[in-house]
């Protein structure tokens, strides 16, 4: 039985380059979950360096970040997008995928089990409240990790001008509309949606909205100080209400990265 992560990306590298055939097109989403999987692991290392959690905990954390989307591949393959509510639940997937793969067999039984309920819980709106630890744990930093690294992915594609719409999940292009509904929900901190989306601006708002949903001081430091926040705000309509909602944002970023662990799990909320 191997935990050691090293060991596991060679692993789901061996696993996800057999995707990689001839066409163009298509290995460019192939390789863009790859690239993903690998910076999501690299997010939960540096949550788990900041946070005083077990050894056992932090094994179980990095290989649900490496494997959370070992799903896609096979998504992909057969209904060719990553749009979930157009084909199936990729974290469902990701968990089928892993039972038959020789992975599994690779994950001692007593990590197993947390890390198959993080992949199958990491495309959740929200992780049920019943969730024990150490499998809480596990999930706020899986999660947090691929928030922020699917906010960097769609920055470069929205910066990018690409008209390749598997990426944004379908989302129409456009430099000023957007949802209402979705500004307002963002505004008021409500929860967001992705089968709201029409817009890409949707899409940034949605990215947006996340900044209340990170759990750890160190996840409102890797989002912001990376940059990241303010090169969003800078590809939405250049107003007075996305302005003052960037505003409002920064505020409450501040007060979040600025929390100190204090011994046990620092959370923000
Ligand atoms: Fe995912």
């Amino acid at each position: 039985m191997v935990l050691d992560s090293d060991h596991h990306t060679a692993v789901f590298l061996e696993y996800a380059e057999r995707f990689l055939g001839d066409s163009t097109k298509e290995n460019n989403h192939i390789q863009l979950k790859i690239d993903h999987s690998l910076k999501v692991l690299e997010n939960a290392k540096a949550i788990v360096a900041d946070t005083p959690i077990s050894k056992h905990t932090a094994e179980s954390t990095l290989l649900a970040a490496l494997y959370h989307d070992i799903g896609r591949f096979c998504q992909y393959r057969k209904y060719k997008t990553f749009n979930d509510r157009k084909s199936v639940n990729h974290g469902h997937l990701g968990v089928k995928v892993l039972k038959k793969s020789r992975v599994h067999h690779l994950i001692p039984d007593s990590h197993r089990r947390d890390i198959l309920s993080a992949i199958a819980l990491h495309n959740r709106n929200t992780i049920p409240s019943h969730i024990a630890e150490p499998l809480r744990t596990i999930c706020d930093i899986v999660r947090d990790s691929d928030k922020i690294d699917i906010f960097r992915v769609m920055l470069n594609h929205f910066s990018s001008e690409s008209n390749d719409s598997t990426v944004a999940l379908e989302a129409i292009p456009h430099p000023t509309q957007y949802t209402q509904q979705i500004f307002e929900n963002v505004w008021q901190g409500r929860p967001c949606l992705y089968s709201d989306i029409h817009w890409t601006n949707d899409f940034k708002l949605i990215l947006v909205s996340w900044t209340y949903q990170l759990n750890f001081p160190i996840s409102y430091r890797l989002f912001y100080d990376s940059g990241l926040f303010d090169q969003l705000f800078a590809l939405l309509p250049q107003s007075k209400e996305f302005w003052d909602l960037k505003e409002k944002l920064i505020r409450f970023i501040t007060r979040r990265k600025g929390a100190v662990p204090t011994g046990t799990v620092a959370r923000c909320n």
